[in-house]
Formats: structure tokens, sequence, C-alpha cells
């Protein structure tokens, strides 16, 4: 009997330029240690998409031994050039051109990509999260095309909706996306961006979703410490851990949802997004 059991790393946020090379060349052992069956890398490779930032994302990304998909992160975008901006954004990721919004099929469950980060948006801040009609509907057919009892894990880099986090994503059409994903067999919505974890059920018109954050393997820490999500499926459900150098227990590394209307409501003019202080979690002392 073909066992259904899976398990997927969930790294974000590495931030080349500013990366944590002690988390890294941890997590770079935990692979070769466990041999995941794939390797969910949800944006935000590099600080601000330089020639040998991405260098060195690709060099780290492409002697990981296992099948790994890379989700593109608003810091990913040439940053100082924009008529590359505008006309060749991936170009960049020419060395690992195969494993960008790559699918993966994982037999019971399969990684879907879904594009957040766009080269422009009608505001200020174009760090933040849109979700375009083309892009999500070419994830939702790849949804629909997969065979009966196939649940979809699809990756993003920012979340869908705020989540509690003190970084925000504002994601524009994050909403429909969720109620669009909500109809259809979707385990969870893998996330990076906001730099802290968290695992939350959230309520649609259409129904629940769940939605899973990574933190961060960079120097760009927020609340908690570095660390990925190390998720298993056992042909049922997903379970996350969240690990991380600190041996912070998995309940305190995530956090937690708040109330809808926790946040503001924000202005497009307004050039900063409000930010909510979330306690920071001290590792235990050693
Ligand atoms: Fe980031
Ligand atoms: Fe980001």
């Amino acid at each position: 009997m073909v066992s259904d059991m899976r398990r997927i790393f969930h790294l974000s946020d590495i931030h080349f330029g500013l990366e944590n090379n002690r988390a890294l060349d941890w997590v770079k052992q935990e692979i070769e240690e466990h041999q995941p069956d794939a390797v969910a890398i949800t944006g935000d490779l590099t600080m601000r998409a330089r020639s040998r930032e991405f260098e060195a994302a690709t060099h780290w990304i492409n002697s990981l031994q296992a099948p790994v998909t890379v989700e593109v992160g608003n810091h990913d975008m040439p940053y100082f050039n924009p008529i590359e901006r505008f006309f060749a954004p991936y170009r960049r990721f020419r060395g690992m051109e195969e494993k960008v919004e790559r699918e993966i099929d994982l037999g019971t469950l399969h990684i879907v990509p879904l594009k957040t980060a766009v080269r422009a948006q009608p505001r200020l801040n174009w760090s933040k999260g849109w979700v375009t009609d083309a892009a999500l509907a070419k994830c939702l057919a790849a949804i629909d095309a997969l065979p009966g009892g196939t649940r979809a894990l699809v990756t993003v880099h920012h979340p869908l909706r705020e989540v509690g986090t003190q970084g925000t994503a504002l994601t524009k059409h994050g909403d429909k996306a969720l109620r669009e994903l909500a109809k259809r067999p979707v385990e969870a919505v893998l996330s990076g961006h906001v730099h802290d974890a968290f695992d939350i059920m959230e309520q649609t018109g259409e129904g629940p979703i769940r939605m899973i954050g990574a933190g961060t393997l960079s120097k760009r820490t927020r609340s908690t410490p570095p660390s990925f999500n190390d998720l298993e499926w056992d042909g049922e459900g997903l379970t996350v851990c969240v690990r991380n150098l600190d041996d912070v227990e998995t309940g305190d590394m995530q956090i937690d949802d708040v109330p809808e209307n926790a946040l503001p409501p924000r202005r497009e003019s307004d050039p900063v997004a409000p930010v909510r202080q979330v306690p920071r979690v001290d590792p235990p002392v050693r």
C-alpha cells in the first residue's frame, strides 16, 4: 500500500543580502537529514533584487536536496531599474526559473501557486499584495484540473487577509480569492511576507479556509526568532510545527488572530500602514 504521508518544509522571506546564515545552514542540514517531499519557499528571496543577492539565493536554493517551488515576493522585483521591473520582472530568477511558481504533485496533496506580488499597482505602497483576475483564474483552473480526492495547498507571498501580525499585507482582492478558494478542495493557503508564523481558520462567505504563515530566515525578524514551518500531511489532515533555533514552542511562535475590526480602515492615500504591536516572544533561558 502506498503511504499518503507527506512532509513539506515551508520556508519564507530569506532576504539574501540580510540573510541569517546560521539559520540557513541549519535548514539546509534539516532538509538533507529529513528529505521532505517538497520545499515551498513563499517569496522575498532577496532584499533589493540585486544581482549578487539573486546569485546567492540561486546557489542556495539549487543546492537543496528536494523538489522546490518558489513564489515571487515584493522584494524580488527589480528595485533600482524601473524599465526591467516593467518589461522583464523575472529575469533575475534565471538559474532557478524552473522552480518559480511551480506546481508539485504530492499524491493526495498538490501544491498550486497564486501570484500576489505585482510590478506596479495604483496605490502608493507597491510592497503590498494584489491578486489580479488573471493570477486568480490561473490558480483556480489548476485546482479545478486536479483529480477527485486531491487537496490543494495554495502558495502565495502575501497573506490574503490581515491576520494580526505586526507586518501587514493589505492584499487587494485577497477576500475575493479566499472566497473562491473556500469553494474548492483547498487544504490551506501558505504565505510569507509578515515575518511571523501563524495558523488560523478564516471564515468567508463561502465557508472556512485555513491560512498558514511561515516566519523569516533573515535578520529582519519582527516578533519571533527565525523559523520555518514543518508540515505533515497524513492523507486527511495537515499538522504544523514551527521549527526554530531557540526551541520556542509552536504555540508561542504563532501570532494569534485578532478581531476583524482591530485594524482601523486604511485610506489608499495613507503612506504608512497601521501597525499592531504584538508582544515579543522571548526564547527560553538556557
Ligand atoms: Fe519579507
Ligand atoms: Fe514581502
